[in-house]
This record gives C-alpha cells, sequence and structure tokens, in this order.
C-alpha cells in the first residue's frame, strides 16, 4: 500500500500555472503544503509574477519554465530542465486547451493544436516523468487533469471531449498497471470551473453565477486531496458527482440529447451577445 504524499519541501511540476486551476493548485501547494514548484505554461511573465509572490509570501522555492507544450520538444526540454538541480517528486499535467462551438466550423489547425496540447504532450511527459519517478524510488505521482467531458460526451466541445476520454481511460488503465509500484496516477475529472477558458471559449456566459461553476480555488482544493490521498479517479463537487452518477443510471442516448439541448442554448447565446452592438 502506497502512503499519502507528503508534499512539504517536495518539487511539484504544474503545467499550465499561467491561469486558472493550475496557478490555483500552485498556491495552494505553496501556502498550505509548503511545497517547492516548477511552474511551466506559455506566458513567462506570468509565471515569474506568480514565482515572486509565491516566493515571498510562503518561503518556498520557484523555478519558471516556459514551454509550448503543444512542440514534443518542448516536452522533453521541460523534463530535461525540470530534473536538473532538484529531484521532482509530484508532476501535475494540467495544461488544456478547448473550444465551444460546431466541430464542422473548426479549423483543422485548431484540431491539430487541441490534440498535440491535450494528447500527445501528455503521453510524452508521462512516458519521460513515469520511469524518472519510478527510478527515484520515493512514492512519487503524476497527476492528469482531465474532466467530466471525458466521462460524458458534450455535444459542441466534441474534439474536446474525446482528448479528454483519452486521458481519462489512459490514465485509468495506466494506474492500474503501476498496480505495486512505488508511484501512483491520479486522473482528476473537473466539471466547469470559472477559469479563462470557460471566459474565453463563451462557455462562462451560460453558466455565470450558476452552482455549476466551481471555483479554481475549491477546485484546487481538491485536486490535491485527490493526488495526495493517490485516488485513481476524482471528480471534485457533489454536483459534478451527482452527474457522472446519474449518468450511470440513464441512458447514453438521453444525456447526450440533454447535454446537446444545454450547449446549443449557450452557442445561442453567446452568438446573440456577439452580433449586439456594444
Ligand atoms: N475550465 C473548465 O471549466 C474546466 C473543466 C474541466 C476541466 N478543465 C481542465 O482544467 C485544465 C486547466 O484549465 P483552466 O480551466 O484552468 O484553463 P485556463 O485558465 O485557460 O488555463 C490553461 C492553462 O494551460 C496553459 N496552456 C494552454 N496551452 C498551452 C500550451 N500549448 N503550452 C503550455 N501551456 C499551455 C495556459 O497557459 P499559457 O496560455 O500561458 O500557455 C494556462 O496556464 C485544462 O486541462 C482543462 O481542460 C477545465
Amino acid at each position: 500500500m502506497k502512503k499519502p504524499m507528503q508534499f512539504s519541501h517536495r518539487w511539484i511540476l504544474v503545467t499550465g500555472a499561467s491561469s486558472g486551476l493550475g496557478k490555483a493548485i500552485a498556491i495552494q501547494l505553496a501556502s498550505k503544503h509548503q511545497a517547492n514548484l516548477i511552474l511551466v505554461a506559455r506566458r513567462l511573465e506570468k509565471l515569474e509574477e506568480l514565482k515572486h509572490s509565491l516566493e515571498e509570501n510562503y518561503s518556498v522555492q520557484c523555478k519558471t519554465i516556459a514551454a509550448d507544450l503543444s512542440d514534443i520538444n518542448n516536452i522533453e526540454r521541460m523534463f530535461r530542465e525540470s530534473i536538473q538541480n532538484q529531484e521532482v517528486y509530484g508532476v501535475i499535467l494540467n495544461a488544456g486547451i478547448t473550444y465551444f462551438g460546431e466541430h464542422q466550423q473548426q479549423p483543422w489547425d485548431k484540431f491539430e493544436q487541441l490534440l498535440a496540447t491535450n494528447v500527445r504532450g501528455i503521453v510524452k511527459a508521462v512516458e519521460l516523468y513515469l520511469p524518472y519517478l519510478s527510478e527515484k524510488s520515493q512514492e512519487g505521482s503524476i497527476m492528469l487533469v482531465s474532466s467530466v467531458a471525458g466521462l460524458l460526451p458534450v455535444p459542441y466541445q466534441a474534439a474536446y471531449s474525446g482528448s479528454k476520454a483519452f486521458i481519462t481511460h489512459y490514465g485509468l488503465a495506466l494506474n492500474e498497471e503501476l498496480r505495486g509500484e512505488n508511484v501512483s496516477l491520479t486522473v482528476f475529472s473537473p466539471g466547469g470551473i470559472a477559469t479563462e477558458m470557460t471566459h474565453s471559449s463563451g462557455l462562462a456566459a451560460q453558466f455565470e453565477g450558476s452552482s455549476l461553476l466551481q471555483s479554481p480555488e475549491q477546485c484546487a482544493i481538491e485536486a490535491i486531496k485527490a493526488m495526495e490521498s493517490r485516488q485513481a479517479l476524482y471528480v471534485p463537487g457533489w454536483i459534478n458527482r451527482l452527474q457522472v452518477f446519474g449518468a450511470r443510471l440513464l441512458p447514453r442516448s438521453l444525456l447526450i440529447f440533454s447535454a446537446g439541448s444545454i450547449y446549443r442554448k449557450a452557442l445561442a447565446a453567446k452568438r446573440n451577445s456577439q452580433k449586439s452592438p456594444e
């Protein structure tokens, strides 16, 4: 039986730390667990700002790596740089992108970028960090940030939903392969979170103010608990858990139809707001 993780003074890598859930996870890990952090994303200025604030407020050490993780060479560079002067104990692969709209309207480039970021980059990072963590024999862990959209198909986010279904199945299958080994792997699957992602996709307008959107801070607390206790799969928030549980009881076609109706309405609202003058 693997022991719960102990983050204090250990190095944890967080991808997508420049905003949203990744940033909230980094703040929680530093403020409540005294973890040292390796912060990764494309926007270096945001990472540097976070690094200074965490070091100043919580007396932890932080490093930043600016990297576009849709490029496989950058995943290899992130791995090399992250293990250069410190021992990595935890890896949180949180960076991800989405879109909101009809699949047929999406340009091919966007689909390739989504697959490269949400799927290929994750598999490559796992391929590099898993043997490293196993060798270190200190019961480290990897957490993959997936989504409820990886458990239930979501129309108008078809490719995103598919990418998260890949991550969920991949992670859960891999977790079972790691039974008896010193390393654990957690799949963390949030529902809606109030972040840049939900705002820029236009999804937030429909769900703003409703209890369907979790705050990144609350979601981060649950993410860390799930990783700490080495859960195989964790869905934060009782509403999301109820949704996933309910989905097991209802016919799949009905679920997809209901999700489609809700998202179709949200898409119409997004279009109207884009049409109406300021
Ligand atoms: N928001 C939701 O409703 C929701 C629901 C379920 C699951 N999730 C998942 O939660 C994770 C975090 O999303 P969020 O809601 O916190 O969104 P967010 O605020 O948009 O954050 C996404 C993070 O990923 C980074 N990122 C995106 N593309 C990247 C790339 N090519 N290379 C490196 N970093 C990249 C972004 O940083 P830079 O732009 O600086 O690179 C940013 O830090 C994602 O995996 C998402 O799928 C979100």
